[in-house]
């Protein structure tokens, strides 16, 4: 059974009590947290500690960060080896999120270091994929994904792609108010399964958690979660709220 997992990217927003007023607003909630649900909470790598001390009683709950260095440690001014993070409670940590591609020009290669270092250190890599506007426009969003699967994932062994949740994010969707229909969420999902189908086998392939991102809402997850390859969501604006990821939590 694969896991149904709705994560929240904070990105670069909130001081430290906004932090820790937001934590104890999801948790003020009724949450309904069935077993096979997890929650992530992708907070900035500042807050890591405060809000593990939140959350470490709560079932269910676990912490994530949003982005690691792909070498183990060494002079690397200002980065954070996935090491540290797993040193203060992480358990999560996105790799390859659209803005990261960007703004910091990371690539295939780059993120698929990223990501074999995050597992070897012990951490569940949420790893994001998804095309521009311009490339759905040219209707090209199939082999965009599939390449960004083949570069950065697929040279992982068997029992290291295991770990790996999956983020399918249209770019044009992200942070924009558009939202992928049902079905276009729906197709890519499939795509993306059949892929590692046909890479790691049937069995591989059903058991990995391909999470739905980009405007993501309580008016639309219910709809969108219901898709069968969609196993939840990662969440960027509505995850600064606390009712509205509360109900987004609610309707997985
Ligand atoms: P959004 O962001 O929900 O604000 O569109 C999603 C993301 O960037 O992960």
């Amino acid at each position: 059974m694969r896991k149904k997992i709705v994560a929240g990217n904070w990105k670069m927003n909130c001081t430290l009590p906004e932090a820790e007023s937001l934590v104890e607003e999801i948790l003020g909630f009724r949450l309904d947290l069935s077993p096979e649900k997890e929650v992530v909470l992708a907070v900035p790598f500042t807050y890591l500690t405060q809000v593990q001390k939140s959350i470490q009683n709560v079932p269910r709950f676990h912490l994530g960060a949003q982005n690691c260095h792909h070498e183990k440690f060494g002079a690397f001014t200002g980065e954070i080896s996935a090491t540290m993070l797993t040193s203060v409670g992480t358990e999560y940590v996105i790799i390859g999120h659209s803005e990261r591609r960007q703004y910091f020009q990371e690539s295939n290669s780059l993120l698929g270091s990223k990501v074999n270092m995050a597992i070897q250190s012990g951490l569940q890599p949420i790893f994001c994929v998804g095309e521009s506007l311009q490339i759905r426009q040219m209707e090209q969003q199939m082999d965009w994904v599939e390449r960004q699967l083949r570069e950065s994932l697929f040279c992982l062994e068997e029992d290291h792609i295991r770990q790996v949740v999956i983020a399918y994010e249209p770019v044009w969707a992200i942070g924009t108010g558009l939202t992928a229909s049902n079905s276009q969420a729906q197709t890519m999902h499939r795509h993306i399964r059949n892929l590692i189908e046909i890479q790691y086998g049937k069995r591989l392939s059903e058991n990995i958690s391909i999470l739905y991102g980009g405007s993501c809402k309580p008016s639309n997850a219910p709809e969108l979660f219901a898709c069968e390859d969609v196993d939840g969501g990662l969440i960027g604006g509505a995850s600064l709220i606390g009712a509205d990821f509360a109900s987004i939590i609610n309707s997985l």
